[in-house]
């Protein structure tokens, strides 16, 4: 894993015998055929498949929190942009006791044992308060971001709308976390826009940039991390 941004690797090195290839079918574009052929080629596509995660992704927020240790027992964790349900199968099985999670997305999400689902968007004016009455006095101990929006194909576009869901993400982490809580959100290239990062180094104790190994190296992706929440 690396911290404060600086890509790490991973995914594993080929092994010749097990790569498979895929013919481009009539039909198929280029760009599939690759897409398909990183997916069954990819070791954590695989690993996800035999534990039961639907997505790759969770091992991201498994690989973030075997590092920095912030799930716990006993925590309310609210989870946006959570479909299919990834980082909520691992937020389950590492949060024991009487834990509380909810996952938003504005796609639908098929039911997950222990989890409180809700489709809507959370840019939407009673997301906030919507998630805040599924919570035990209204108060979260962590939130977990992996919101990201559908990219337009204009980067000056899509940098705004990533970077206006990383802000918004902040902003209700900060209202709603009790003391000490933690808020994890992917952010893209440099990390969170200089403002947000500002903002959060004042409200908590520590905040990092780590990219786990199962962020794939060609992502511009990585993760923000804050813990020690002041309240
Ligand atoms: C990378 S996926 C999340 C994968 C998930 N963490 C997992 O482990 O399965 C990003 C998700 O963000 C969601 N998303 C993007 N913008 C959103 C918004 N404004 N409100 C709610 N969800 C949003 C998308 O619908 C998508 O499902």
């Amino acid at each position: 894993m690396s911290v404060t941004g600086k890509s790490s690797g991973g995914g594993g090195r080929k092994n010749p015998r097990l790569h498979q290839k895929v013919k481009t079918a009539r039909g198929r574009k280029t760009s599939s055929t690759k897409w398909l052929q990183r997916q069954l080629n990819d070791p954590y596509v695989q690993k996800a498949r035999a534990k039961g995660y639907r997505s790759r992704a969770a091992f991201k927020i498994a690989e973030l929190d075997d590092k920095f240790k912030f799930f716990r027992n006993n925590m309310a964790v609210v989870d946006l942009g959570a479909a299919p349900g990834g980082w909520s199968q691992v937020a389950v099985e590492r949060c024991k006791g009487n834990s509380t999670v909810i996952a938003l997305d504005l796609l639908q999400i098929d039911a997950i044992a222990g989890v409180t689902l809700l489709e809507m968007d959370f840019m939407d004016d009673d997301a906030p308060e919507q998630l805040c009455s599924h919570l035990p006095e209204g108060k979260a101990d962590i939130v977990i971001s992996d919101m990201a929006p559908n990219t337009s194909g204009t980067p000056s576009v899509d940098h705004l709308r990533i970077m206006g869901l990383v802000e918004a993400a902040a902003e209700f982490a900060c209202e709603i976390l009790k003391p000490n809580g933690s808020f994890v959100c992917k952010v893209w290239q440099g990390g969170a826009d200089r403002d947000t990062l500002r903002a959060l180094q004042k409200r908590f104790t520590k905040v990092r940039h780590a990219k786990p190994p199962s962020s794939r190296k060609d992502s511009a992706e990585t993760f923000l991390v804050a813990t020690g929440f002041k309240g």
